[in-house]
C-alpha cells in the first residue's frame, strides 16, 4: 500500500508549515546567485545567528564547492560545535564566534568581503537594530547582498510562545521599537535604506498579516565601499605631525563607544582598540597541538576571538603588564622557564613556538578531524 511521506513529528510538520515558503523563496534567491556567479571569482558567504542552520543546510548543497569560503557564525559556541559536525560534508564551511550586537571590527570581521550575508531568524533578537545593520553593511563586499529571513507581523500569541524565547525581549531601540522586537515589512524596507543599502526587496509575497508571517528581503550594498587603509593614514599623519604625536595605533571603529551619559566611553574606546582586527583577512588555524596551546592562551590574555600566526602581540594591544601575564601562562603550561622578555622578543605565536621548539622539540601536527 502506498505511504504518504510525511514529516515524522509534529514539530517537523510545523516547522515545515511555518518555513516552508521561506526557505524555498530563500533558497531560490541563493541558488539564482551561485548559478550566475562568475566561474573564476570566489564566493564569500558570511551567515550570521546561524543556530542550528536550519536554513544553510538548504543553501550549502546549491554553492560552487570549489571556490566557495563560507563562515558560519553565531554568539553561542554551543552551535558552531554542532554545525562543524552536522556540515562536515562540506570543507569550504568554517564556524567562527560573531556577536552582531559588537563592532565586527573588534572581532576580526573588518575585511568587507562578504558577497553575501545571511541572517535568518535573528535580526530581531539586536540591542539595536539600526546599528547591527550598519554592521553588516560594512562587512559586505562592494555589490553584496544581506539575505534576511524576519518575523514581519506580530501575533499576540507571540508573548506566550516565541515571546519566552531567550532574545525576544533583547531590543533597547524604544525609538524604533516600542512594544515589541519586530519591525514589519515597511520599516525593514526604510531601515536598510537608512542604514546605506541602496536597494532592497521583498521576495515572499505570503506572508504578512494574514499569515504567521515570515518573510525574505534580500538587500544590496552600494558598489563601492570606503577602504580603510591604516598604514596609508599612518604615513599620512607622520608628514604632518611631529613623532611623539603620531597614534601607535590605528583602527577603524563603525561608531564610538559612549557612556550611558553621551560622553566617549574611553575604557571602551581602549578595549576595541586592544581587539580591533589589523589584519582583514580570518586568522589562519594552528598546525600543531602547541601553536594551538599558544594561540588560546593569547586569545585569553588578549581577549580576542582570533589569533593569526603572523598577529604581532604589541600591535594586539599587548603591554608590559598583559606580557608579564602572557609569560606567566607560558611557562605554567609548558614547564620551561619563560621570562617577560622573550614575549617581548618574540611578539608573533610562529617566533614564539619557534623559539619553545628550540627548548622543547617539535610538536605533533593537528590532524584534520574531518
Ligand atoms: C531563532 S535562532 C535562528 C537560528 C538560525 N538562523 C535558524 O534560522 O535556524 C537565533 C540565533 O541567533 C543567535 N543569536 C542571538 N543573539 C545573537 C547575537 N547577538 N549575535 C549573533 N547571534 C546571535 C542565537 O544563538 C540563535 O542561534
Amino acid at each position: 500500500m502506498p505511504t504518504r511521506s510525511r514529516p515524522r513529528t509534529a514539530c517537523c510538520w510545523f516547522y515545515a508549515r511555518l518555513f516552508g515558503p521561506t526557505y524555498a523563496a530563500a533558497t531560490a534567491a541563493v541558488r539564482e546567485m551561485a548559478e550566475g556567479w562568475p566561474a573564476d571569482r570566489p564566493l564569500n558567504v558570511l551567515e550570521v545567528g546561524a543556530g542550528y542552520g536550519s536554513l544553510t543546510r538548504h543553501l550549502l548543497p546549491l554553492l560552487p564547492a570549489d571556490r566557495t569560503e563560507y563562515v558560519f557564525t553565531d554568539v553561542s559556541r554551543y552551535f558552531l560545535d554542532r554545525a562543524e559536525t552536522e556540515f562536515a560534508a562540506y570543507p569550504f564551511l568554517r564556524c567562527d564566534l560573531f556577536d552582531l550586537d559588537r563592532p565586527p571590527t573588534a572581532q576580526g570581521f573588518d575585511g568587507r568581503s562578504a558577497d553575501l550575508v545571511i541572517a535568518a531568524s535573528v535580526l530581531h533578537d539586536m540591542r539595536q537594530v539600526r546599528r547591527t545593520l550598519a554592521a553588516l553593511r560594512s562587512v559586505l563586499a562592494p555589490g553584496g547582498v544581506l539575505l534576511l529571513v524576519e518575523q514581519t507581523t506580530f501575533h499576540p500569541w507571540f508573548d506566550l510562545v516565541m515571546g519566552l524565547q531567550q532574545g525576544f525581549d533583547n531590543f533597547e531601540d524604544t525609538e524604533l521599537r516600542q512594544e515589541h522586537c519586530l519591525l514589519d515589512r515597511a520599516q525593514w524596507q526604510q531601515e536598510l535604506t537608512a542604514a546605506g543599502f541602496i536597494r532592497s526587496e521583498l521576495l515572499t509575497t505570503t506572508g504578512g498579516p494574514a499569515s504567521v508571517g515570515f518573510d525574505v528581503l534580500v538587500a544590496q550594498g552600494p558598489a563601492v565601499q570606503r577602504r580603510f587603509a591604516p598604514e596609508e593614514l599612518r604615513a599620512f599623519v607622520a608628514e604632518r605631525l611631529a613623532r611623539h604625536m603620531v597614534p601607535a595605533q590605528l583602527f577603524a571603529l563603525d561608531e564610538l563607544p559612549l557612556s550611558p551619559t553621551g560622553k566617549v566611553d574611553r575604557a571602551a574606546l581602549a578595549q576595541a582598540g586592544r581587539r580591533g582586527s589589523v589584519r582583514g583577512r580570518p586568522a589562519r588555524p594552528p598546525r600543531t597541538d602547541r601553536q594551538r596551546k599558544l594561540v588560546d592562551i593569547w586569545k585569553e590574555v588578549l581577549g580576542l576571538n582570533q589569533i593569526d600566526l603572523a598577529d604581532d602581540f604589541l600591535e594586539l594591544g599587548g603591554d608590559s603588564l598583559l606580557a608579564a601575564r602572557l609569560a606567566a601562562q607560558l611557562q605554567s603550561a609548558f614547564g620551561v622557564p619563560v621570562p617577560v622578555r622573550t614575549v617581548l622578543e618574540y611578539t608573533t605565536v610562529e617566533a614564539l613556538d619557534g623559539h619553545l621548539e628550540q627548548l622543547l622539540g617539535p610538536s605533533e601536527p593537528i590532524t584534520e578531524e574531518r
